[in-house]
């Protein structure tokens, strides 16, 4: 499927983008291991969250929904998922399979778990060689790529784990290993990471959770204990219409009962310290998530250096802060960024050269970019099939001087159904053509 992006439009009323990607996978797994039954409200029905919910049906859960949203998970315990028949395809997601290496490792049954060319390509070593150190036993493609496959019946032991890269994946698998796994597991981020994992393990009424700064420990020999879970909305898809109204003119957007769990607010932050007129209303906290309402008009960007701290609390939003950066006065350079080549595609390649097309000054560096803010023009772009480059380039079609034609949008539907109708109501014209 190809966009197709007139320039011009605004953006202007009032949306709730769907729920969260990271919170919607956990609510699935967490159901899952819980004792008792879990209902979730505002599930992203996204090919993503809906891989992982089909892979622990294959294993035996019982999954109602999701309809409008709800599903209703009836939990089997920590010990009661069965061998699936075959191998779990986990389609685009890395959450899916990095996460759930971490459960499968613990089981008493054998594994695979497989992925499309994208995730094909990911790399998984950094969950097997910890699983592996805990006692797992975890068979990699060349190079420590998918597919997975984990032996069972290998007893865990906990670790303390020292993360190289700051990845909340990486921490959630160690910590769902360590809720098997003989003695306490520990892991130490190099720097804060969302922290989904940590909140539901408190909303699973887990005993021995403990954290402090940069460091978070569980003990195995515990229960989760089914909870009801409101998911908000997803602060990474909320993104592309906050730059959206930021960039463009006239335009006064709100975004509903977004999640604003400051583990993720990076986006708020860099786009503020560019100039952007963001509030934050309605502050509330719901089912031990920060939620709000965001409103955000135009503004006159400038470009700045990205603070490195934030780069964690931002990671999936750069695709559209590249954008934002390609519409403001002046320079804006990021680094400390290097893990955004390991994405659903290299993103800083993948926006640097679609913003070459459009004819603005952008230079990809090993661990970031250099983007000169300037005028936008047409063409076509590559979104090497990853949903948040093809949106990113949507956003930008608001300051394009020419049409944009984006290929490969099929991945648009991983995590955010229903993105084209979003954007058109909100103003910006773009449609979807199938099959061309
Ligand atoms: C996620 C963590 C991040 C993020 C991904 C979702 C999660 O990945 O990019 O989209 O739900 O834990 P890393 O852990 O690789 O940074």
């Amino acid at each position: 499927m190809k966009y197709i992006v007139q320039p011009g439009g605004s953006v202007r009323g009032k949306l709730r983008v769907p729920g969260d990607k990271s919170i919607s996978h956990r609510s699935i797994m967490f159901g899952s291991l819980a004792e008792g039954i879990t209902e979730v409200s505002g599930f992203l029905e996204g090919e993503d969250s809906l891989a992982t919910l089909k892979a622990f049906k294959a294993m035996g859960v019982d999954i109602k929904g999701p309809e409008t949203g709800r599903v209703v998970i009836h939990g089997v315990g920590l010990y009661g998922l069965k061998k699936p028949e075959k191998a779990l395809d986990l389609g685009n997601s890395g959450t899916s399979m990095r996460l759930m290496s971490g459960i499968l490792a613990a089981q008493d049954f054998d594994s695979e778990l497989t992925g499309d060319s994208s995730l094909s390509k990911r790399p998984m070593n950094r969950v097997a060689l910890p699983l592996t150190q805990m006692g797992a036993v975890i068979e990699t493609a060349e190079g420590g790529r998918p597919p997975m496959k984990i032996k069972g019946g290998h007893r865990l032991k906990g670790i303390h784990y020292d993360m190289p890269v700051a990845s909340a994946q990486v921490k959630s698998c160690l910590l769902l290993a360590g809720l098997y796994a003989d003695g306490e597991t520990t892991v130490t981020e190099p720097a804060v990471t969302r922290d989904h994992t940590e909140r539901m393990l408190e909303g699973f009424s887990y005993p021995s959770l403990q954290k402090n700064a940069s460091t978070v420990k569980v003990k195995s020999g515990g229960k989760l204990t089914a909870c009801k879970i409101d998911v908000p909305a997803d602060i990474s898809s909320a993104a592309f219409f906050m730059v959206a109204a930021s960039i463009a003119a006239n335009a006064d957007i709100t975004l509903e009962h977004v999640g604003i769990n400051p583990t993720r607010t990076g986006v708020i932050d860099i786009l503020r310290l560019m100039g952007a007129d963001i509030s934050v209303s309605n502050e509330r906290v719901i089912g031990g998530e920060p939620v709000g309402d965001i409103r955000v008009k135009s503004a006159n960007l400038q470009g700045i250096e990205i603070p490195e701290e934030l780069v964690p609390l931002a990671i999936d939003e750069f695709p559209v802060i590249f954008v934002a950066a390609a519409c403001a006065e002046g320079k804006t350079i990021l680094t400390g960024a290097e893990e955004l080549r390991v994405k659903e595609s290299d993103r800083i390649q993948a926006m640097v050269d679609g913003l070459v097309t459009l004819g603005v000054e952008a230079t990809a560096t090993p661990d970031g970019a250099v983007i000169i803010g300037g005028e936008l023009g047409g063409g076509e772009i590559e979104s090497h099939d990853d949903h948040r480059i093809a949106m990113s380039f949507v956003v930008a079609g608001l300051r394009a001087g020419a049409p944009l034609t984006i290929n490969d949008c099929d991945n648009v539907a991983t995590s955010f159904p229903g993105f084209v109708e979003m954007a058109c109501a909100a103003g910006i014209c773009v449609i979807a053509e199938d099959g061309l």
